[in-house]
């Protein structure tokens, strides 16, 4: 691919206005609203809604199929046919910033910034280097440095994403995590419990603690004593004013006797486990690098569902890893009604250059990954269908994320995660109580009963 435009020459012009475009999961979620907060503290506005933006980070996902020809294709739009002065600043980030950031330097003379997941609390001088014409790239690993950096949350939605732990030691065979976000790390618990209240005080109802690699989180509380994630989960349950506790994602490995009491006893934190499988067959977990069986993933999950009973499950799943045959597919299908999950994420494998899966004999073609995620989806589909329709009638609560599409209808999530939608008089946050009434694949209809707080 031709690169896009000139390098820019200086003087530039500092940004007013920025836009933050977030790919990929949920911790790139979260890294992007902190980027934007560190842009707001610079006095940079966001681009009003159909404006362009002088400056934009493009928060990349290193994960997905062609991830880096999207961002290519990206920097082409952003900057087609226009001057220096009408085209925006440009910054990549994320995930494909951490693992291609000197071949996009030099790929992509458009871009001015390159800043890795660890490094972002940077940007700011970044920028100022870029303002002065100064390219710039930053893969750093420090460990956790950056959230000492990032300033304190002001405003948060009624949901609210908090980042425990980064970076993975996993090394399953298909993926560019350890590579991309380096060796597991926890943030520090005092850290955590500070960070979630200031949420609480910025308007969250309910928080999500994010890392690739959750339920490897560990700490010392207040009084020095070791805590996993559990821990942490029951010390955020003691915060006023958080309603619900959430987390992901999780692996098999690392799923303690603790974690599976708290589902039991910790009201705050939600019935919804995501735990991702991956595959049925036990010669492809192997092959994947899982540390788990099918059978060893089924017997896990019934010590959650006897712990809490109602768990909603979640998992992922990727199709056509190297070598996977029709009757090892099956046994992802056989898993999939084993199981019965409430909801899950496929994939078709995608090889990840400097990952072992990539260079593995028998890659799988195309055409018979498309089949085999046809079939999985609609697996998933129909159990996704039967856990919808089987909350009919049930009430419970449903936190208010955002307005409907009709005036006076709002939409928000119950406690297993279904987007639940229902008409009245509420705001943003509140959480209602509801019956469900009647279910769709992907969200049910809802009947409010009383408002619990406003
Ligand atoms: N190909 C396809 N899917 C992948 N995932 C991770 N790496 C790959 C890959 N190379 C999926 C896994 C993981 C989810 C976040 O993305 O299912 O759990
Ligand atoms: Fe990647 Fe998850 Fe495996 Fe870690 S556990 S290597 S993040 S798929």
């Amino acid at each position: 691919m031709k690169p896009t435009t000139e390098p820019r020459t200086p003087p530039n012009t500092a940004p007013k206005t920025y836009r933050v475009k977030s790919f990929g999961c949920q911790m790139n979620v979260y890294d992007g609203e902190r980027m934007a907060e560190l842009l707001d503290e610079k006095g940079i506005t966001p681009a009003p809604e159909g404006e362009d933006a002088d400056l934009v980070v493009l928060n990349t996902c290193h994960i997905r199929e062609r991830a880096a020809e999207k961002i290519y294709s990206d920097i082409g739009r952003l900057t087609k046919g226009k001057t220096q002065e009408k085209a925006p600043m440009i910054a990549v980030a994320g995930c494909v910033a951490q693992a291609e950031g000197e071949e996009i330097m030099k790929r992509a003379p458009a871009v001015s910034m390159v800043v890795g997941p660890q490094a972002y609390h940077r940007l700011p001088d970044m920028l100022d280097k870029a303002v002065a014409g100064e390219r710039a790239t930053d893969t750093d690993m420090p460990p956790i440095a950056k959230f000492d950096a990032l300033p304190k949350r002001r405003k948060s939605a009624p949901t609210a994403f908090l980042t425990v732990q980064e970076g993975c030691d996993k090394f399953c065979t298909y993926c560019v995590v350890p590579y991309t976000r380096g060796m597991e790390i926890s943030r520090p618990y005092s850290d955590l419990v500070r960070e979630a209240q200031g949420l609480v005080e910025a308007g969250a109802k309910e928080i999500t603690l994010l890392g690739q690699n959750v339920s490897a989180w560990s700490g010392e509380d207040e009084k020095g004593r070791a805590v996993g994630l559990a821990g942490l989960i029951r010390a955020l349950d003691r915060v006023d004013g958080l309603e619900r506790i959430r987390y992901t994602t999780s692996h098999p490995a690392d799923m303690d006797d603790d974690l599976i009491s708290a589902h039991g006893e910790v009201a705050k934190l939600m019935p919804y486990l995501h735990l991702p499988v991956q595959s049925g067959n036990d010669r492809v977990l192997k092959a994947m690098n899982r540390s788990h069986t099918a059978d060893s993933y089924l017997r896990l999950l019934e010590r959650f569902r006897a712990a809490r009973p109602d768990l909603a499950i979640s998992g992922d799943f990727i199709v056509g890893f190297p070598g996977e045959t029709e009757a090892e597919f099956e046994d992802t299908l056989r898993i999939v009604d084993a199981v019965r999950y409430a909801h899950a994420f496929s994939f078709k494998y995608s090889p990840r250059p400097g990952t072992p899966a990539a260079t593995m004999e028998d890659q799988v073609p195309l055409e018979v990954m498309d089949e085999r995620l046809q079939r999985l989806q609609a697996g998933i589909g129909r159990h996704q269908l039967a856990f919808n329709e089987a909350s009919v009638g049930k009430t419970c609560e449903v936190l208010i994320e955002r307005k409907g599409k009709l005036p006076g209808q709002w939409l928000g999530k119950t406690p297993w995660l279904q987007s639940a939608w229902f008409e009245g008089d509420y705001a943003l946050g509140d959480l209602v109580t509801v019956e469900l009434v009647e279910a769709n694949p992907n969200s049910l209809a809802a009947r409010p009963l009383v408002k619990v707080t406003a």
